[in-house]
């Protein structure tokens, strides 16, 4: 799929604020400082659509993008260790929480994972949390430009088999990085993809 156009719609905490559900809408997700805005940036080939910052904690809102007029891509905030208050983080949890189980047009979720990690207990939690509202979400690692193939390699055959411990299927996984654009074409694929698919039930 190319990008044609992107824009910025709107940025809230509050799921009535959204947008209209009339088009398809994926959503990035994943620990503080995963590289959530940075991977936007880059699927959309644009410098600054969403903001980043080598400080965790910097996307705080539902950031709404419209893409090509007929999809969007939504920025929300990291889970795990942003710098913020705690009563900040009992709301932040409540709306990311309420917008992800309640969203009628949230076609996917974005899971991002940094793959110099070892499985992390939140994020694994998470994904059981997903499964159980039925959510459906892929996994997308990140930064894996930071790490050899070799050692890339090995941490994806450890994540995968902590998953399996837990999943009796494994979800689709990208592999990225935002400084390489590595995984643009497979991400942007897989949405045109899903789109398409979309379409077709609806005309059912
Ligand atoms: P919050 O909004 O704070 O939750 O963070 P985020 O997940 O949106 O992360 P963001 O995109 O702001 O990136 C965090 C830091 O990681 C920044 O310093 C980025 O430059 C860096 N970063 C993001 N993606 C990559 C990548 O693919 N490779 C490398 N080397 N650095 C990356
Ligand atoms: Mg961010």
């Amino acid at each position: 799929m190319k990008i044609k156009s992107t824009k910025f719609v709107i940025s809230n905490t509050d799921i009535n604020l959204c947008p209209a559900p009339v088009f398809p809408e994926y959503a990035f997700t994943g620990r503080s400082n995963v590289g959530k805005s940075s991977l936007i940036n880059m699927i959309t080939g644009t410098k600054n659509l969403a903001k980043t910052s080598v400080k965790p904690g910097k996307t705080q809102l539902i950031n709404h993008f419209l893409i090509n007029d007929n999809w969007y891509l939504v920025d929300l905030p990291g889970y795990g260790y942003a710098k913020i208050s705690k009563e900040k983080r009992r709301n932040l949890n409540k709306f990311f929480k309420k917008y992800i189980s309640q969203r009628k047009n949230l076609f996917c979720l974005f899971v991002l994972i940094d793959s110099r990690h070892k499985p992390q207990k939140n994020d694994i939690e998470f994904m059981e949390w997903l499964g159980n509202n039925q959510v459906p979400f892929v996994i997308a690692f990140t930064k894996s430009d930071k790490l050899s193939n070799y050692q890339l390699n090995k941490n994806l055959v450890v994540y995968k088999d902590e998953m399996l411990k837990k999943w009796e299927e494994l979800p689709e996984i990208f592999v990225t990085s935002a400084r390489l654009r590595t995984g643009r074409e497979d991400v942007l694929d897989f949405i045109e993809q899903t789109n398409i698919a979309l379409e077709e039930g609806i005309k059912e």
